[in-house]
């Protein structure tokens, strides 16, 4: 049976709701630009024991990139999020106090 344009963009609407709905962008969401990192890679290596930033460039080489490490402020503030809490937040809060969170005491 052939579908009408109408039929499949409602259906493509309801989809990219649900997916939306979902947390899908928040999968797909990505942290390094630089090297093209999602928040996906970042939350897995985190969960598998990247509890240093240092530990996060090693295993998904997020904050490494030619642009100097612009992504460090949403690596951060994820990171201590999830090191206070057991869980990641919904969304990030930047840190833009413009220090460099990997050289932080
Ligand atoms: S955006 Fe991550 S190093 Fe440039």
């Amino acid at each position: 049976m052939r579908r009408t344009f109408v039929e499949v963009h409602v259906s493509f609407l309801r989809a990219q709701h649900y997916n939306h709905s979902m947390g899908a962008k928040k999968k797909t969401e990505i942290i390094c630009r630089c090297n093209n990192v999602s928040r996906a890679t970042i939350e897995d290596a985190i969960r598998n024991g990247a509890h240093t930033l240092n530990e996060i460039f090693d295993t998904t080489s997020a904050g490494v990139g030619p642009c100097g490490g612009s992504c460090r402020r949403k690596l951060g503030p994820l990171l201590d999020y999830y090191l206070k809490h057991g869980q990641f937040p919904e969304k990030i809060v930047e840190d833009l106090t413009g220090k460099d969170p990997a050289k932080k005491p």
